[in-house]
């Protein structure tokens, strides 16, 4: 990814189906609630959702991404990898949401089988977890990986002529 190619040409503006899933996503989360955003890119979605008056924990694992939202908002982005699940110490260590847009399309679904038991293990009972992916995965193979790891997806929303799906899903417990 050429990255400052990328922030020149990412959208501004949090809108359409990724819009609705948002909001969903937020519905009926308490203000007080823990949430991170893995592959926060250029900060739109959590620019949005702070907006909202929901703090975030931003995270990429380009220090380009780091740079562009501590210039463009003055917020604080963290560098984590999730395939090796480094997140800083002094963070939070377990969430109340999580959120992960366009993200682990970048994946293989063997590396999803670990990716998800990370997120799985980061997520406070009862806790939420939104991301999408493109169409080309199997959904039925997404919700068994998921399933192995007490989450189950509750709304999928796959619109015809988009490629992603977008999906919600809940950790059991609470
Ligand atoms: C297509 S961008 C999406 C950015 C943002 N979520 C959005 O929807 O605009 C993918 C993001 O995932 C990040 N990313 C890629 N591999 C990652 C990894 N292993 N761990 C964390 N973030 C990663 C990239 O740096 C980039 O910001």
């Amino acid at each position: 990814m050429n990255i400052p190619v990328y922030i020149q040409h990412a959208p501004t503006v949090l809108d359409g189906t990724a819009k609705v899933w948002i909001d969903d996503f937020l519905a009926g989360l308490p203000k007080e609630a823990t949430i991170l955003e893995i592959g926060s890119g250029t900060g739109r979605d959590a620019e949005y959702i702070e907006r909202k008056g929901y703090p975030v924990i931003r995270t990429d694992i380009h220090q380009e991404f780091v740079d562009h939202q501590r210039t463009a908002y003055e917020k604080q982005v963290y560098i984590y990898d999730v395939t090796k699940d480094s997140l800083p110490p002094n963070l939070p260590q377990t969430y109340d949401a999580i959120l992960a847009r366009s993200v682990l399309n970048h994946f293989t679904l063997e590396d999803l089988k670990k990716i998800f038991m990370t997120l799985a293990a980061r997520l406070n009972p009862g806790g939420k977890l939104a991301f999408n992916i493109t169409k080309e995965f199997d959904l039925n193979e997404i919700a068994s990986i998921l399933k192995n790891n007490q989450i189950q997806i509750y709304e999928t929303r796959a619109v015809e002529g988009e490629q992603w799906a977008y999906l919600l899903c809940g950790k059991k417990g609470k």
